[in-house]
């Protein structure tokens, strides 16, 4: 099951889990009201047979997939990949990360441009909305096997922020203001 909390501002160790003291955990369902990122829950063990993805990327026109691996052993450039993903970025289209094994985490900035730490572990869906700054990173144990989900033809490129100008962010921004109601 996803977790989600305010991060602290300390720069040490991007792995660690930055929690605020006390910590300040964040509800899923408030989630998706504060940043717009979506969460299901797939079967990891049954998920190639129970449908609920299948069901997942029908409703949402995934037509391709793919799996990575983030380790060391197993992610070419892996240092530079790491700091990539971890370089605060947008992208035109929504991320789409399932994770399989292993686990790691995802930051997102809320309206007052604060950092949220949403940890995925197996069985965790989560749905980056296209226009919101985020980043990536690995945990303390090093290693996460998820499945990358797109609509038609991936575009992975990230772009570093300052993006404020790009059309993804302005419509980010106009669904933020609406509490994502579509
Ligand atoms: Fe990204």
């Amino acid at each position: 099951m996803v977790r989600a909390w305010y991060m602290d501002d300390s720069k040490e160790d991007q792995r660690a889990e930055h929690h605020k003291t006390p910590p300040e955990f964040i509800d899923v369902k408030d989630l998706y009201k504060i940043t717009g990122v979506e969460y299901f829950t797939i079967n990891p063990q049954t998920y190639t047979e129970d449908g609920e993805l299948e069901s997942i990327k029908r409703k949402r026109g995934y037509t391709y997939e793919d799996q990575i691996v983030c380790s060391r052993e197993c992610l070419p450039n892996y240092e530079e990949k790491l700091r990539n993903f971890f370089t605060e970025h947008l992208h035109t289209d929504e991320e789409i990360r399932l994770c399989l094994e292993g686990s790691g985490y995802f930051d997102v900035r809320d309206k007052q441009d604060q950092w949220i730490r949403i940890e995925v572990v197996p069985g965790d869906m989560i749905i980056i909305p296209s226009g919101i700054y985020h980043r990536f990173t690995l945990d303390s144990k090093n290693f996460i096997k998820a499945k990358r989900f797109f609509i038609g033809e991936p575009v992975w490129t990230p772009h570093n922020r300052p993006a404020d100008e790009m059309e993804c962010r302005q419509n980010y921004l106009k669904r933020l203001d609406n509490g994502f109601e579509e």
